[in-house]
């Protein structure tokens, strides 16, 4: 995806309805990385116990698109743009949608950059919770 290409951008904040390691953050990922590549949109998801941060770029009509389908989304509520905007280049070309949780107690983020990646980490951290 070319870097140099005016794009709009948004960041938001909302509240999760599921835990942490919960396998919807697969179903989340797996259907952002469909649309999102379709899209050309292009961005970045954390989340931890209670909070989803997203930003996602892309072409304004795509973009208004896809952030009113996730408003929608019974996954999450409360949604609360934090920023948004144009900018001259995009930030995360490469990543359809990229993952990082943020474990508790280690603050620890985990940079994922398909489903394949984040399928990989959330068994790991099924398996490490026992
Ligand atoms: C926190 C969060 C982030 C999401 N990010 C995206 C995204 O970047 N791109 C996308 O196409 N869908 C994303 N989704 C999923 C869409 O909201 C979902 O696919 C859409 O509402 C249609 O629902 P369906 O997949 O059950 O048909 C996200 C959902 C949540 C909860």
């Amino acid at each position: 995806m070319s870097k140099s290409e005016q794009t709009e951008f948004v960041i938001y904040r909302s509240e999760v309805i599921h835990p942490q390691d919960h396998l919807s953050n697969l179903d989340i990922l797996r259907a952002a990385e469909a649309r999102n590549g379709t899209l050309e949109l292009t961005g970045f998801l954390s989340r931890d116990h209670r909070h989803f941060v997203q930003f996602l770029e892309g072409q304004t009509a795509d973009l208004t698109k896809v952030m009113s389908m996730i408003e929608r989304d019974p996954r999450h509520h409360s949604m609360k743009i934090l920023a948004s905007g144009r900018q001259d280049a995009r930030q995360f070309a490469d990543w359809d949608m990229g993952f990082a949780p943020v474990t508790g107690d280690k603050q620890q983020a985990l940079g994922c950059r398909n489903a394949t990646e984040i399928r990989t980490q959330l068994q790991n951290a099924a398996r490490a919770g026992g």
